[in-house]
């Protein structure tokens, strides 16, 4: 008998995560191999794709690692053929790949990103990677998806892209003050504007797109940063960075059939109030 949970099977299917290096990345392209997919890890660190697909295969999952420069369209191109090659066709695609300033310890140092004086090369660098390299993405994903009649593009979001970002957050006493920079919510906001037409540019062709909204991920912030952004979740804290897994996976599987066009939140309530 079949049960709910084989509609997330996703045995002999194949998956492409852009950015699959990242702190979510990681995370997506180890369920959809859980899950059964064979994954293609993509990402500008051709070494660190790889290597997040290494320790996927030693799990017995398959993966491979490829690297891919969402940006450049010949690049994009070559990440489809090596799927094809390797898994003969190509089911989920998650775009993850994205600038994304950070306020953990790893990004400390940033620039502080105010609008008055924010660099117009950063601004077009931005749009090029977080928008132009999902188009791309999709440009190429769909033609071997046409050809199975059967896809799915998930397009990762943030609640900034449906809320401004509430920048006191980022105060700390005695620093000149940080911004999240301007083309992150205009990119995310673009996000959903692609997915929708791509949801409906498809309509009856079996290829399914939608975005996945992350709330913030907890990657050991300091306790002041965590205090305020956990303040301004319903749920009081910032997410796991498992915490995605299951959204994914709904979304790049078949247990989500009747969904496209569509956006999936799972920000811990920051969006609800
Ligand atoms: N981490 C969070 O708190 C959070 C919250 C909401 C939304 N998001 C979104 O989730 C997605 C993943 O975030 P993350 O935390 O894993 O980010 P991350 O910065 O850890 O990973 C992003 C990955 O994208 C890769 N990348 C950058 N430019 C690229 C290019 N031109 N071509 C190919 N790869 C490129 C990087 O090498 C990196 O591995 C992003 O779209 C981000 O905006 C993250």
């Amino acid at each position: 008998m079949k049960t709910i949970l084989d509609k997330f099977r996703m045995d002999g299917q194949a998956a492409v995560v852009t950015g699959g290096a990242g702190l979510l990345g990681k995370e997506f392209s180890r369920t959809l191999a859980q899950a059964g997919a064979g994954v293609v890890v993509a990402d500008l660190n051709a070494e660190a794709a790889e290597a997040v697909a290494e320790e996927i295969r030693k799990d017995g999952f398959k993966a491979i690692g490829v690297g891919v420069n969402v940006t450049d369209p010949a690049s994009v191109q070559q990440m489809v053929v090596s799927t094809i090659k390797e898994y003969g066709r190509l089911d989920a695609l998650v775009c993850s790949a994205a600038m994304d300033p950070k306020f953990d310890p790893e990004h400390a140092g940033q620039n502080r990103n105010t609008f008055e004086d924010y660099p117009v090369e950063s601004f077009r660098q931005a749009l090029d990677v977080n928008l132009t390299g999902l188009f791309l993405c999709a440009q190429a994903a769909v033609i071997p998806m046409l050809k199975q009649d059967h896809g799915s593009i998930i397009n990762i979001c943030s609640t900034y892209g449906l809320a401004g970002p509430d920048q006191r957050i980022y105060i700390k006493p005695g620093q000149p003050q940080q911004y999240k920079p301007v083309y992150y919510s205009v990119t995310k906001s673009g996000v959903l504007g692609l997915t929708r037409y791509l949801a409906t540019y498809y309509a009856g062709k079996n290829i399914r797109a939608n975005a996945l909204t992350p709330g913030g991920i907890f990657n050991n912030h300091d306790d002041l940063f965590v205090q305020n952004y956990s303040a301004r979740t319903v749920l009081g804290r910032m997410a796991r960075k498992d915490e995605m897994n299951g959204a994914v996976l709904f979304l790049a599987s078949d247990a989500s059939s009747y969904m496209t066009g569509s956006n999936l939140v799972v920000d811990g309530g920051w969006t609800a109030w």
